[in-house]
């Protein structure tokens, strides 16, 4: 395996290589569920390059960029003992020659991005597009991995693809959860005990919602209102029902349902997401 940091040798790699490549892009802090996407990449491609850049420009000004967690060394081994061929993990400076501002940028439309994660990271869409489409362009991949429970990121990132006739097959990958359903996350290293204690009633909300919309509950308002007392104690920024088509907010739940929660968690101020669909058998 190949630990390249410059775009010139990249390329000159990804020449050399035979056969497909998958990409799996990420931020590096990698967990159990980013390997279930490096796993799934390295049985469905001859070659898997995994990328590890913590991209500023998907950060807004108050947001954690300084203190994301940062992890090459390990993120290497991971990968190695995966089959991975190239981990890209470059510098700021290889990746942008110049400020967010002065660079040209994909930006999906309003629509889908003033919304849910969008609506409180203005920008954070812009900047994904625009280092995925890079990623994409430098590593001529063949199919790249995305995460489901970056739901409104696979949706966007998925019609950017169509939007701009990528020649990429996005590949989405399930969830991983801890045995407790905490949804692993690169920022859950950022909870105390209380916090994490308190994170688990995210999944527990939406796990019961999904319980009672099979018992024939559909109305959203109802399904919010005891949602929101079993996150007692976490400070909600959205609970939304959308159809997973188009990302459009739904008053009733149906089986093309995405139930989407974003909600911080008091003492470590973590932002949590997480969600479930309503179409797969609990
Ligand atoms: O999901 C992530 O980790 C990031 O948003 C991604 C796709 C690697 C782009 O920086």
């Amino acid at each position: 395996m190949k630990i390249i940091d410059n775009i010139k040798e990249l390329k000159e790699e990804i020449k050399n290589l035979k056969g497909t490549i998958g990409l799996v892009p990420t931020m590096g802090a990698l967990h159990n569920g980013h390997l279930s996407l490096i796993k799934k990449a390295v049985s469905e491609n001859d070659n898997v390059v995994v990328s590890v850049f913590v991209n500023p420009i998907q950060f807004g000004a108050n947001e954690d960029l300084d203190k994301y967690p940062r992890s090459l060394e390990n993120d290497a081994k991971l990968c190695d003992e995966q089959g991975v061929k190239i981990v890209f993990a470059p510098k700021i400076s290889e990746m942008y020659s110049d400020e967010k501002n002065n660079l040209t940028l994909i930006c999906p439309p309003y629509e889908v991005v003033d919304k849910l994660c969008g609506k409180s990271r203005p920008g954070h869409f812009d900047g994904v597009c625009s280092v995925v489409a890079k990623l994409f362009n430098l590593t001529k991949a063949n199919r790249a991995y995305f995460g489901q429970k970056d739901a409104q990121q696979l949706f966007i990132v998925q019609k950017m693809v169509r939007d701009l006739n990528f020649d990429i097959e996005i590949v989405p990958c399930p969830i991983v959860r801890e045995s407790d359903n905490l949804a692993l996350s690169s920022r859950n290293q950022y909870l105390t005990q209380n916090d994490r204690a308190l994170a688990l009633n995210i999944s527990k909300a939406l796990f019961n919602i999904k319980k009672l919309f099979l018992q024939g509950i559909k109305d959203t308002r109802a399904l919010v209102d005891v949602s929101l007392k079993i996150m007692e104690g976490l400070d909600v920024e959205y609970i939304e029902f959308v159809d997973k088509n188009t990302f459009n907010f739904q008053t009733e739940a149906d089986r093309n349902t995405i139930v989407l929660i974003a909600a911080r968690v008091p003492e470590s101020n973590t932002r949590l997401i997480d969600n479930i669909n309503l179409w797969d058998e609990m």
